[in-house]
């Protein structure tokens, strides 16, 4: 599986935590992974506050991307000190340990370094309820070091640029560790 999703969970039109999975996706497929951003606008508001049915296109799409990745990125605003309501009502709707067996990457964008935590004590737990087992430290910044250019295009101050990098790389390692085949014998010496 050299398949990598990222899930934005913010609902605003231009974002700053989508924009940058944009560029982490980038990133990644540097290093040889296919990937897709998924976000929690890809389903419909109904679907989203009322449930989904088992014959959703829209959580099928995203179900069946979910499983065929190695590597699942979750990235969320912070809005009243933890994570966006759309993104819990988006994971609401995955089945129970879709994150098992996923290297999972979190990733917040806050107004303010104040709730630097909240990728601790708010994402993280719900990312563990869906079964995830390896979750990387994360990466957390907030906006007053990210600037966008004239054109719209994100960076990062350089510090958090190292920040984010080291993550990523800390990601597509784990991610890309090919799998010990079931009949392996180690070679003895
Ligand atoms: C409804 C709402 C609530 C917010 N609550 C917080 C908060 O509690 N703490 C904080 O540091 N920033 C807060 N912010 C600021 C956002 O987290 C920040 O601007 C973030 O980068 C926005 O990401 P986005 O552009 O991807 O939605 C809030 C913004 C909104 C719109």
């Amino acid at each position: 599986m050299s398949h990598i999703v990222a899930i934005a969970g913010s609902t605003a039109e231009q974002s700053k935590s989508t924009d940058l999975l944009k560029r982490i996706l980038a990133q990644v497929e540097a290093y040889g992974f296919s990937t897709q951003l998924l976000s929690v606008r890809d389903i419909p508001a109904q679907e989203l506050i009322y449930g989904a049915g088992k014959d959703s296109p829209h959580l099928n799409h995203v179900t069946g991307q979910i499983e065929r990745a190695a590597g699942v990125i979750v990235a969320s605003p912070v809005y009243k000190a933890s994570y966006s309501g759309a993104l819990k009502a988006f994971l609401d709707l995955l089945p129970q340990k879709s994150l098992a067996e996923k290297i999972v990457l979190p990733i917040m964008t806050a107004g303010s370094s104040k709730h630097l935590l909240a990728i601790d004590y708010a994402l993280k737990p719900v990312l563990t309820a869906l079964g995830a087992t390896h979750v990387l430290n994360g990466f957390f910044v907030s906006d007053d070091l990210i600037q966008r250019d004239p054109y719209g295009l994100l960076s990062l101050d350089d510090e958090a640029e190292a920040r984010l990098r080291e993550q990523v790389r800390a990601l597509v390692f784990a991610a890309g560790l090919p799998a010990p085949q079931k009949d392996y014998e180690p070679t003895e010496y």
